[in-house]
């Protein structure tokens, strides 16, 4: 197969490099800004030239969800105007698209886990931006997959994990939000699941094109996590739970975030990792 990951050098496209190493048969381009600038159309169509993939991986995102509120017209561009694009291109080249969103499509004013048909209400330009491009993919592409997920991590780039395990080491106390649940994601089960959705498919043994939703098992706060990973990696640090509102950030987060994958389990054979078993690998790759 021939696959392209954009967004190569973020979190989940740096994980799908990884995983790449190993499936010799298989031919990965990866891509970032600097080989394909999502900003320009004209960049995208000149990448695509004389090019043919058998799946396109779009990981690529503008990920900075409170300077998306700032920076909103760049934050479309990428989330939404370039996914419109890319969709385009897949259709023309009938080429397989693989686009990854996110649970902050979703308001999390509900208290059960949200299903692929739940009604989104995004909060955020972020959220707002994410919902276009899912549905500029949908509407363009009936063979798409969108995989929603949730709070990711991984041992590459700026993540919750990272920042946390670092200042906790620093410091004698960290506040952290208790009233904000979801579920974590180590990028590399992402990644992971991504394949072998594509491999099935590639195989015809499976393929639903649609919504999934996909994160790690268990369901926990923000304080939660962070006192976890103080806790595994030793550090002394006194972890405070607070309230969002002593918390103010630009961006409005859904408070109940936590997805239901049970779609992704029956048509696609896949058991979750539990997200602490998937912190503690994680961070045993991380030198604390
Ligand atoms: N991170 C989370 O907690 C989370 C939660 C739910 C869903 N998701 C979704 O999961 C997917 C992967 O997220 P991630 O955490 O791996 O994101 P990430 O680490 O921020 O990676 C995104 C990548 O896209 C690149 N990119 C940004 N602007 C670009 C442009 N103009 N042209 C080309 N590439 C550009 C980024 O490059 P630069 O670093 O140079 O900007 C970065 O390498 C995204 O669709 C995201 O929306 C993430």
């Amino acid at each position: 197969m021939k696959i392209l990951v954009t967004g190569a050098n973020g979190q989940l496209g740096s994980e799908l490099r990884e995983l790449s190493s190993s499936r010799t048969s298989d031919q990965f381009t990866f891509v970032d800004i600097a080989e394909m600038d999502l900003a320009s159309d004209q960049a995208m169509h000149d990448f695509f030239d004389g090019k043919q993939f058998d799946f396109v991986i779009n990981c690529a995102a503008y990920t900075a969800v409170d300077k998306a509120e700032e920076d909103s017209a760049l934050a479309y561009r990428i989330n939404a105007g370039s996914v419109k694009t890319l969709a385009g291109i897949c259709k023309k080249k009938a080429i397989r698209l693989i686009h990854i969103s996110t649970d902050y499509v979703f308001d999390g004013e509900g208290n059960l886990p949200i299903s692929e048909d739940a009604v989104p209400r995004p909060l955020s330009v972020y959220g707002k931006s994410k919902l276009e491009g899912e549905r500029h993919v949908l509407d363009m592409l009936d063979n798409a997959y969108v995989i929603r997920t949730a709070w990711v991590y991984s041992t590459f780039g700026k993540n919750f994990v990272k920042t946390i395990a670092k200042l906790a080491k620093e410091r004698e106390s960290l506040n952290v939000v208790s009233d904000q649940v979801g579920s974590p994601t180590y990028a590399r089960n992402l990644a992971a699941v991504v394949l072998s959705i594509v491999d099935k498919v590639h195989a015809k043994e499976v393929d639903i094109p649609g919504v999934y939703h996909f994160s790690d098992e268990g369901v926990i706060s923000w304080y939660d996590f962070a006192w976890f990973i103080a806790q595994t990696t030793g550090a002394r640090c006194r972890i405070n739970a607070i309230p969002s509102e002593e918390y103010p950030t630009p961006a409005v987060r859904p408070r109940f975030s936590v997805l239901d994958k049970r779609k992704i389990k029956k048509n696609f054979g896949i058991s979750p990792p539990y997200w602490y078993d998937s912190l503690k690998e994680c961070l045993s790759k991380l030198d604390h």
